[in-house]
């Protein structure tokens, strides 16, 4: 049993290769790629503080100082700022700084994210934790992961969040078999795989990038051989769980489905389309970009060769 049932801990995943992003990626995480005018990694980061969750591990690989300097102070910037009178920029920059204590482990060899999730066993302990990818932004105005949260709460098993995507995106994905829970809005997984063919999948179902994990699952992935890609791969650890019987320490998965905003900005396309809806929708850039957009949209070509 877990000496602690209150979910306090959030671990963020940022040590993969980033081979979609290529060669943008080379010298930095793609976690720090603009989303506008914030690295992707500091959206995911609010998004736990704002969901209550105050111990903040960030797994991080090679090239992982700009992760760190983008979470810490930076006194001559400031300082710089304030002089200038310069107060908007000065809370822009504050505001990464001020969300609280990040603690960082490095995982040596990117393994897969199982062996990511593994390298957080010391610093978390003995509880249920979320863990967070810092490549897929949830809308601010979504509740997922306190929902989440409350779900795992009241069941005291693991709670992964699923999105319906069309059959030929399931292969991007790990993906679920679910039952339904009469009376609940959350649903119980009956079997997951990951990255399946269209062909084979048993749902439309996707996992994202948001999990709240019971402990046990640690024992289980120390067990767990590497997969697909020979990486060691959380759906699996997952699935072993899920295949628990009632009553068996960690068993139960369940999922919350998720119908709202979501922005993948780990591949190229979802990450274009995540900045130009965002910027789109504010109101200090989109006045002036959306009739650009329009008036782009008019010329754009409509064929392209393949040079
Ligand atoms: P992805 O599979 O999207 O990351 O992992 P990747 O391997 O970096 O991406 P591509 O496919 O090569 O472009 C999901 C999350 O898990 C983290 C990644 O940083 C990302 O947040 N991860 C993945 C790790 O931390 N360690 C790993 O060994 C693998």
């Amino acid at each position: 049993m877990s000496t602690q049932n209150r979910v306090r801990k959030a671990v963020f995943p940022a040590a993969g290769l980033g081979t979609r992003f290529l060669p943008a990626t080379k010298a930095m995480p793609k976690e720090m790629l603009p989303v506008v005018d914030k690295p992707a990694i500091q959206y995911v980061v609010q998004e736990a503080v704002s969901a209550g969750l105050t111990d903040l591990l960030m797994i991080t690989g090679r090239s992982k100082r700009s992760l760190e300097d983008h979470f810490d102070r930076v006194p001559s910037l400031e300082a710089r700022l304030q002089e200038k009178g310069d107060s908007t920029k000065l809370k822009a920059v504050q505001q990464a700084t001020s969300l609280g204590d990040i603690h960082y482990i490095r995982q040596g060899d990117p393994k897969g994210l199982g062996h990511a999730v593994l390298c957080s066993r010391q610093h978390v302990g003995d509880e249920p934790f979320a863990v967070l990818l810092g490549d897929d932004i949830i809308d601010a105005n979504e509740s997922l992961l306190a929902d989440m949260i409350a779900v795992q709460e009241k069941t005291g098993g693991t709670v992964v969040a699923l999105m319906e995507v069309a059959p030929e995106e399931i292969s991007a994905y790990g993906c679920a078999a679910v039952e339904a829970i009469p009376g609940e809005d959350y649903v119980k997984i009956t079997g997951l795989v990951e990255k399946p063919e269209a062909k084979d999948a048993p749902s439309n179902l996707a996992i994202i990038g948001r999990y709240v994990l019971h402990p046990a699952v640690y024992d289980v992935l120390e067990n767990t051989e590497p997969g697909r890609g020979h990486e060691i791969q959380l759906t699996d650890a997952l699935q072993t769980l899920a295949s628990r019987p009632e009553g068996e320490e960690g068993a139960g998965v369940y999922a919350v489905i998720f119908k709202g905003r979501r922005y993948d900005t780990g591949d190229k396309l979802s990450y274009l389309k995540a900045v130009i809806q965002m910027a789109a929708e504010r109101k200090d850039l989109g006045p002036d970009l959306v009739p650009w957009l329009q008036e782009y949209a008019k010329s754009a070509p409509t064929q392209w060769d393949d040079k």
